[in-house]
Order: C-alpha cells, then structure tokens, then sequence
C-alpha cells in the first residue's frame, strides 16, 4: 500500500479520452448507435473483446486453474423467482429514490449531492427554489420478464441480478457431485442486470454488466481468516496485472454501508480519474444466503462431513468485468511526445493486451518483404494473438499499435532479407533491437510466460 493515499489520478486519463479511444479504435461503441443509443449501454469491438478475454481468462487462471480447492458453474441468468425471495432482493435490493415534481427527473436519495439538477445554470438537485422533491421512495433495481405465453403475476420472473445466487443454490448439486469438502469455492462469470438509477462515466455504471464472482465455503471459526486472505489474494491479482499501487487501495464498509447479506464487506477502491471507487468487493456473507435458501426451499444446505454437521460461512470476491476493464485501461493510458511527435499509448500488462505482436513489413508494396512478414505472422498467430500490417508509413503503423497497447512489433526490412533478422520494437521502452527471424517466436513466448 501507498504510504500516503494520493488524492487525484496521477496520469494522462480521463474517462471522456478513454471512452473516446475505446470507440475510435474499435473497443466498445454506444449501443443501437444509429437509434441514439440505450442509456448507458455499449457493444465490444473486437479489441474490447480481446481485452475482455483476457480479464476473464485471468480471473480464471488465477482462481481455478490455479487452485485445487475451487470448482467452476455456470448458471442460468434466468432463475425460479423464489431465489431472488429468499435471497432478500425482492424485498430489499432497492435505492432509495427522490422524485422532482418540478422538472420530472429522477435522482438517488444518496446522491443527490454529486447529481445535477436538469436546470441551466447547473446545480445540485433541491438548490433552486423551484425544485420539489419527493420523499425518497425505494426503488427495486431487478428487470422483471415473464416465462411463457402469459403475462401475469405467476409467470413474473427477474433477469438476475448478480451470479452468486445461481451458486448457492447448486451448492448441494456441486457438493454430492464433485469431491469438494470445506475449505472450497465456486467460481463463475456471467452477465448480471440491474436497473440502475443514475448510471454512468462509461463502463463504471451500466445496466448489463458481466460479473466474476466466487462464494468460498468455510467452516464458520474460520471466517475473519479467509476473508483477510481473500482480500490479499485479489488485491495482488490487481497489482500483478499492473494496477499501480498508489491507485489501489484497501477500504472497510461501516455498518451503515453494509449489504443486507453481509457481515463485513471490504471493498477494493481503485483511484479512477473520477475520484476513488470501488473495483471489487469482498464480502463476509457469513451463513446469510445458505440458511435463507434452506428455510424457503426445503432442501437443507449444509456441510456434512465424517464428525461434523455445519453451515458454512461464505467469502465473496465480486468484481465486474467492464470495471475492471476501465481501471486497466485508466491505468494503461498515457499521452507522450516521442521525437517530437505525439503518440497516445496503453501500456497494458502483456498478458492482458489484445494483440501481443504486430508484424509489419518496412515497405509494404516490397513483394519478398511482404512474404517474409505473412509467413510470420501465420507462424505467430498458432501461439499468440498476432496482427499484420502493411498500409501507411511505419511511424503510422508503430502508433496504432500503440495506441491499442500492443507490446512488441516485428518489423521485415532490407537487412532482414540479407542477413535473416528482424527489428523488434518494446512499446514501452521505444528500445529496438536486432533479433533472428528465426528465434523471433520462441523469444516472444518466452517474453510473454514471464510477463
Ligand atoms: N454478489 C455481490 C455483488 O454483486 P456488488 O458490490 O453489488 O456485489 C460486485 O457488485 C461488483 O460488480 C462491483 O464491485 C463492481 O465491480 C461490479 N458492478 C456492480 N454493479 C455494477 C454496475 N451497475 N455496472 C458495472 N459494474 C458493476
């Protein structure tokens, strides 16, 4: 931890530049764009695609792949409408709300101090005299749907709106089916829902998100343990994709901000441009969410071992992809003047850029040139996510790649056709050096195992 916590953003980033790069070089766009878009609510392009495999992908590594105590599910979005009963949301997973009845907006009771008025000259709802504010009224945040042909009360259903639910109640499907026993988890990333009041600041807050959410099951004594080790655990895996340690931060809800399921929640704050936020939470559900489904299902759910009978208490790692994904890329973005020239680039960690390597032939018109740097990039492209380029002078090309944070470039010139090396250039350091052709791939590898 950073011994003094910084105030302000320490970089170039700006959520308005990065949602501007995102779309001009093809990671998320506005949803429906040519209808005017749906508030809040974007399309991944392929580079945001890639980016976002490869934040699953390592969530995943870190947290099955790696692990012998962790087992993956994925369930339905859509579940039986008495989980979200039991599980408290129905009743409780609301904001309060305030209403003006001057100029018909909508605000979060809790926010009114950040939110703006839709009046000119811009103000905080309730500072002009005409504003008339409603009590605040509590607002449920889950979308509803039917199931099936008819629309009534019976057929209501909600698309839900987190994953953990879906996990709890396989917890007794997972545990008579797969050879787990306390201490263990269940991991799973899926889209989750939620019909928010005041989304915003691009991917922050939206209304269709993807969450990587694991419930760890624990022997109730030993709960304040693996709740601290949990929080070390994802904290470290934000730091070791890159996340500066100075924008990264440990914070403890107070009674007052806790969930109505959770005994103690801590929440990793990221520093974004817009001030300090949460990135993840990791909660002490202690035994909430077993027992409500047990009572209101029938079906028991517990631990039943060879000596002991227990319900376990569950820690609850909960980050969102697409925050993840703007903390990484508010951390990654930096404006520099390169021999006096301005280059925009995302220094993303390796293991998380889109593409790795870049092959570009020096003169891309150059038939042998052209050759060698296809045969390349074919090889490449079998161990890595590799991109070929021949349009536009190479300056261009270096920066483009730059600015979609591609670590390494490859480039085929007049000397690789005499002598069989190639120029590899670091997007970070600027530094070029002279490697063979032929080892080009192993290196990158190598490279990129020990990133
Ligand atoms: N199961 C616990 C849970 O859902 P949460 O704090 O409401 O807890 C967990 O959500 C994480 O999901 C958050 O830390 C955030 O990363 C992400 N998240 C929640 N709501 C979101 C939204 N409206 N838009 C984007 N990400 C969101």
């Amino acid at each position: 931890m950073a011994d003094e916590q910084l105030e302000q953003f320490e970089g170039a980033a700006t959520i308005e530049k990065i949602a501007s790069l995102c779309r001009r070089r093809g990671f998320v766009f506005p949803t429906s764009d040519i209808y005017g878009g749906l508030g809040s609510s974007f399309d991944f392009g392929h580079y945001g695609v890639l980016l976002v495999q490869n934040i699953k992908s390592e969530w995943q590594r870190s947290m099955i792949q790696e692990r012998d105590d962790m087992v993956a599910l994925d369930s339905a979005v859509i579940l039986n409408p008495q989980v979200w009963v039991a599980s408290g949301h129905v009743g409780g997973f609301s904001d309060p709300m305030v209403d003006c009845r001057t100029c018909k907006l909508r605000f979060r009771a809790d926010h009114l101090a950040t939110s703006q008025c839709g009046r000119k000259p811009s103000k905080h709802p309730g500072e002009f005299e005409a504003c008339d504010l409603t009590e605040p009224r509590h607002f449920n945040l889950m979308f509803e749907t039917y199931v099936g042909a008819v629309r009534d009360d019976a057929s209501r259903a909600y698309l839900r709106p987190e994953t953990a639910q879906g996990i709890f109640v396989n917890f007794k499907n997972v545990t008579s089916s797969l050879r787990v026993k306390p201490p263990f988890g269940i991991a799973q990333i899926g889209k989750s829902f939620r019909n928010e009041i005041t989304p915003g600041n691009f991917l922050f807050r939206v209304r269709e998100f993807e969450q990587m959410e694991m419930e760890f099951f624990v022997p109730p004594d030993d709960a304040p343990r693996w709740h601290e080790y949990w929080i070390g655990e994802r904290r470290r895996w934000h730091l070791d994709l890159g996340l500066r340690e100075s924008h990264l931060r440990v914070r403890a809800h107070d009674a007052d901000e806790l969930s109505h399921y959770s005994s103690a929640t801590s929440d990793l704050e990221y520093l974004f441009p817009i001030g300090w936020q949460e990135l993840e939470g990791v909660a002490n559900r202690g035994d909430y969410d077993l027992r409500q489904h047990s009572e209101a299902s029938g079906t028991t759910l517990e631990w039943i071992g060879h000596e002991e009978r227990y319900v376990p208490y569950v820690i609850e790692p909960a980050l969102g992809v697409g925050r993840a994904f703007l903390a990484f890329m508010c951390d990654a973005y930096d404006e520099e003047v390169v021999a006096d020239r301005p280059r925009t680039v995302l220094h993303l960690h390796p293991r998380l850029a889109p593409v790795k390597a870049a092959v570009l032939p020096l003169i891309g018109k150059d038939p042998a040139m052209v050759e060698r740097a296809r045969a390349l990039h074919a090889d490449l492209r079998r161990s890595m996510s590799s991109e070929y380029d021949d349009a536009a002078a190479i300056g261009k090309r270096y920066r483009r790649q730059d600015e979609i944070g591609t670590p390494w470039a490859l480039t085929i010139d007049e000397q690789t056709l005499s002598d069989g090396t190639v120029t590899l250039r670091d997007r970070d350091t600027l530094q070029q050096e002279r490697i063979p052709l032929e080892g080009a791939k192993r290196l990158l590898v190598d490279r990129l195992a020990e990133a």
